[in-house]
């Protein structure tokens, strides 16, 4: 098949993800031929540096050699096995693993296939929890702006009215409590007071909150202080309400450490992870929790009190095989080191925005850098022009509305930041 006729065929078969299908009567459908490292290249030889790691999940780049190897060797040994009564060894020492690397107090994980669905897995077990203790705490809290994915608990406990507006009759109770309104430490003690009281109100109906650490994704690329994080959780251990940590996006290395957790020194009840967790390979995603969780549910059958949750595809061998690589890569090459050095040349090329006047709150996070663009209304759709004009020179990156963010995986070098920047700025510029 040519170029065009898989275009064709595409819009005649697949309804894509997040997207409104009447726009690829203009915009361009891109069937991308093959990947590695940071290029995705389509059918007719252009390369486009995927600055967005292709939806925050690819870190270590396309096709990596290494990861290929392990993959395709457990390929010729086991590639998926049923997980109740059964487990394998990619799967054991995956979870050794990262019970041995994520924050204290993670002594158990249990396996989704995305991160929407560890997110439903978190919120059941957190409800579950409580009243295999005979409490009947049903409220979920979430931070203003949040974004936890759109499968309908995940979605409740979202705030982005876009995604979630249609959906308000199908939701589980939840409720927001302020997100810092920026970085400082000042907004962070002021939003946590907000939680406390909160809590003081509603502490009996509350069963967890959950949160994105440092920054909110999908809600515009927002970052606040990790005291946030740090007061916030001093509070749910006070009143008996679990901390969520949805790092799905965050963990692995993003923000500067492993995970985000780890800037502020806390252990959430629940950690949330998916996306970087196989590098980028395969669909995984895992809850870690505490034994003492662990234990409300460890008892007689006949009791019934077990987390009867099951996915066809959890803890997929060959998921688990990539996500060993991909840690094995952490492990030997330094990467947290190595990531200090590119998220300064992020920072030096973010700066030069401030040149332009169209560019406002230039913000960034380790290996995430945004800024906003101001002086236009939504339906211009600004963010769209940008795209495009990155496609047309090499550069692919998916502004948020106005939002224009990089996410780039960590392989990228400092000529290809060059060029994914540069060429951004170039964009807004000229908007
Ligand atoms: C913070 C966060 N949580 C959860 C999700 C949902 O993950 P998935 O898209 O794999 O369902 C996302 C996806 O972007 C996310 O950014």
């Amino acid at each position: 098949m040519n170029n065009n006729e898989l275009k064709e065929i595409d819009l005649e078969y697949i309804w894509h993800p997040c997207t409104q299908m009447k726009d690829h009567e203009t915009l361009p459908m891109i069937p991308i031929k093959k990947a590695y490292g940071v290029y995705l290249e389509d059918f007719e030889g252009n390369k486009y540096i995927d600055g967005i790691s292709s939806w925050w999940v690819n870190i270590f780049g396309h096709t990596n050699s290494y990861i290929n190897k392990k993959v395709k060797e457990q390929l010729d040994t086991l590639e998926h096995v049923i997980l109740a009564g059964f487990t394998h060894e990619q799967i054991i020492k995956l979870s050794k693993r990262l019970v041995e690397l994520t924050p204290k107090n993670l002594d158990k994980c249990f396996y989704a296939d995305n991160g929407s669905s560890a997110i439903e897995v978190a919120l059941k077990m957190s409800f579950h929890t409580h009243k295999n203790s005979n409490k009947k705490k049903d409220l979920f809290v979430s931070l203003t702006n949040s974004y936890h994915g759109e499968t309908l608990g995940a979605l409740s406990v979202g705030d982005v009215e876009l995604y979630k507006e249609t959906y308000k009759p199908l939701l589980i109770k939840n409720i927001q409590t302020p997100v810092p309104k920026d970085k400082s430490k000042e907004e962070a003690i002021k939003a946590a007071k907000e939680f406390e009281k909160l809590c003081e109100e509603k502490h009996n109906e509350i069963s967890a909150l959950i949160l994105e650490p440092l920054v909110q994704g999908a809600g515009s690329m927002h970052m606040y202080h990790p005291h946030f994080l740090k007061l916030v959780s001093i509070t749910c251990k006070k009143y008996d309400i679990h901390l969520i940590a949805d790092e799905v996006m965050v963990g692995f290395g993003r923000t500067g450490k492993l995970f985000a957790c780890e800037h502020a020194n806390i252990s959430p009840d629940f950690l949330v992870l998916s996306k970087g967790l196989t590098g980028g390979y395969l669909p995984l995603s895992v809850v870690l929790t505490s034994n003492e969780i662990y234990s409300k549910f460890y008892c007689d059958y006949n009791e019934h009190k077990a987390f009867l949750h099951s996915h066809s595809y959890t803890g997929n061998a060959l998921a688990c095989a990539a996500a060993n690589a991909t840690l094995d890569i952490f492990e030997k090459e330094n990467i947290i080191e190595k990531n200090k050095e590119l998220s300064e040349y992020i920072s030096k090329k973010l700066q030069k925005f401030k040149n332009l006047k169209n560019v406002t709150n230039i913000r960034q996070t380790g290996m995430i850098g945004a800024f906003d663009i101001k002086g236009y209304k939504p339906q211009d759709r600004i963010g769209l022009k940008v795209y495009l004009h990155g496609l047309k020179n090499g550069v692919f990156i998916r502004p948020l509305g106005n939002v224009i963010y990089f996410m780039p995986p960590y392989v990228i070098t400092k000529k290809e930041l060059d060029k994914l920047f540069d060429t951004v700025y170039e964009a807004v510029e000229n908007l």
